[in-house]
């Protein structure tokens, strides 16, 4: 059987990024939608210990390597059986955050092939497509709090936001994977559309 198509989908705090993904869900619902993290029992568990504990405060590293462990067990048991019956996967967030929020924003890190080779050693494979939900920072986050609905990484300042902004930025000029920006600035129907548009775009390609 041919692999599927695995389709990765990133954006910042309030880019409508879970919404986009539940009206592209009802316009294709033979995609398998996932996401980071959480997806999985032991996701479930480490996405408790990165997110719904006010009183916990992981260091970035410590970030990084339980945000790397979710997707360990996430591939392994959600998406690579998935590709291997030939289905799309879309998951909701996926390497490339981990790069935005811990590596570029919250370390400060400067050196990128350091990151990749991280990722590599690790097996993540890149994806087939990733999709990048651009944000106004100030817009997202405007957005965010009029749900009422914060994680710990939602409360951090506008500064630490637009650091976040920046790597994805950064990711998206040098990544050498097929990808598009999507502005998410844009009213919620178009962004569905222009999401809709990047993957029939990509498959015909491909
Ligand atoms: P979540 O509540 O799943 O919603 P959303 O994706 O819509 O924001 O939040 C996941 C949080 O985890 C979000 O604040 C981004 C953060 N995150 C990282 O910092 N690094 C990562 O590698 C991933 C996958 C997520």
């Amino acid at each position: 059987m041919t692999r599927g198509t695995f389709i990765a989908v990133s954006g910042g705090e309030g880019s409508g990024k879970t919404s986009v993904l539940e009206a592209l869900q009802a316009r294709h619902p033979s995609f398998v939608m996932t996401r980071e993290p959480g997806a999985t029992p032991v996701g479930s568990a480490i996405r408790g210990v990165l997110l719904d504990h006010a009183d916990l405060d992981p260091k970035p590293l410590t970030e990084l390597f339980l945000f790397f462990a979710d997707r360990a067990e996430h591939l392994e048991v959600v998406v690579e059986p998935s590709l291997a019956k030939g289905r799309t996967v879309v998951s909701d967030r996926y390497w490339m955050d981990t790069y935005a929020y811990q590596w570029h924003a919250a370390m400060g890190m400067k050196d990128d092939r350091a990151f990749r080779s991280l990722v590599e050693h690790a097996g993540f494979r890149d994806p087939d497509l990733w999709i990048w939900l651009d944000v106004d920072p100030k817009v997202g986050l405007t957005r965010r709090r009029g749900t009422g609905l914060f994680n710990r990484l939602d409360r951090k300042a506008v500064s630490f936001h637009r650091k976040v902004r920046e790597g994805y930025g950064r990711l998206y000029r040098t990544a050498k994977f097929p990808k598009v920006r999507v502005d998410a600035n844009q009213p919620f129907d178009s962004v569905v559309d222009a999401v809709e548009r990047g993957i029939m775009k990509w498959c015909k390609k491909a």
